[in-house]
């Protein structure tokens, strides 16, 4: 997944054409686990709308949507004199994030196929902004917060969610480092751009915030057990919607693949409790401002 984005002009091209194409494939399953999903991000993600300063009647920016249970939570915040645009890479999911709107009776939601990093968005347009568990992805993350900072108004807030160091995400390091094992390819340096823990090294993405042009940056890690009542449950969702996993075991045969799933298996059984299955993770929410007086 990283390697092609080494060439900067056709690498990132490739990366994007890739982490389009396998969102494309894990849209429904994504979707289909969103009340698992939305449970496990109940907290962080109204945190993430506090801190981005989201309030009734505000335009808010939703970047890297997915099929939009946060969109459907700042559509909630906004209330119907608000304006909530859902955006994403991915056509597929996109769509998900329409019909979703659309079944909640949200008709203050617009959704758009867009690049985060080049959203087309016209500038200081936005009050606010949100970014859930998508800017890890971005093979260039600074020119992704350069696009939320040009459409935000002066003044307005942002906040974005990423997870933080392998170590506190034990379930991802697991998933990831067994899927590289059978697949024959090499262990991955975390940080690289453009992977699921890429923007979780201290003071990484504060950096880049500040980089981007804002002002007020604060990160807040929070810990988010994902609780379901069995591993195989977690391997379902896993199964069905882990892109960047996925990804790497399209290459192995069925058997091979399954033999991969069998040793996630075994190994996250070590998260089972008396009360189900606890995945930990540690999620790290960062808050800014542009600055008032920006044109
Ligand atoms: C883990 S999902 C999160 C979706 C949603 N925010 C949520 O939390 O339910 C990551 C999303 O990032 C999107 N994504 C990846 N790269 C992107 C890019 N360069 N621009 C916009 N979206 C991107 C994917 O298509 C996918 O929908």
């Amino acid at each position: 997944m990283n390697s092609s984005i080494e060439d900067p002009i056709s690498g990132t091209q490739t990366f994007k054409a890739s982490m389009r194409a396998q969102w494309d494939i894990a849209a429904a399953g994504w979707d289909a686990h969103i009340a698992d999903i939305s449970a496990w991000l109940r907290k962080p993600t109204d945190a993430m709308c506090c801190m981005a300063g989201v309030r009734a009647g505000d335009r808010v920016l939703d970047v890297a949507a997915g099929s939009g249970d946060q969109t459907l939570v700042v559509a909630q915040e906004v209330g119907a004199q608000g304006y909530v645009l859902a955006t994403d890479l991915s056509p597929a999911i996109v769509a998900l994030a329409r019909d979703n709107a659309t079944r909640f009776g949200f008709a203050q939601v617009e959704t758009r196929v867009a690049d985060g990093e080049d959203l087309g968005v016209r500038e200081a347009s936005f009050d606010a902004a949100v970014c859930r568990l998508g800017l890890m992805f971005f093979p260039d993350p600074l020119q992704g917060l350069r696009e939320i900072h040009r459409a935000l108004r002066p003044g307005g807030g942002v906040c974005t969610m990423v997870f933080s160091r392998p170590e506190k995400n034990p379930c991802v390091t697991i998933l990831m480092s067994t899927a590289l094992k059978h697949a024959g390819l090499p262990a991955r340096d975390p940080f690289l751009p453009g992977g699921l823990l890429s923007l979780g090294q201290p003071g990484r993405i504060d950096a880049l915030f500040r980089s981007a042009g804002f002002d007020d940056v604060a990160t807040t890690a929070l810990d988010a057990v994902f609780h379901l009542p069995t591993v195989d449950h977690y391997l379902a969702f896993v199964r069905s919607s882990a892109s960047p996993i996925l990804q790497i075991l399209g290459r192995l045969d069925a058997a091979e693949a399954e033999a991969a799933w069998r040793e996630m298996r075994e190994r996250l059984m070590a998260f089972t409790t008396r009360d189900g299955w606890e995945g930990p993770n540690e999620l790290l929410l960062t808050a800014a401002r542009k600055h008032k007086e920006a044109t």
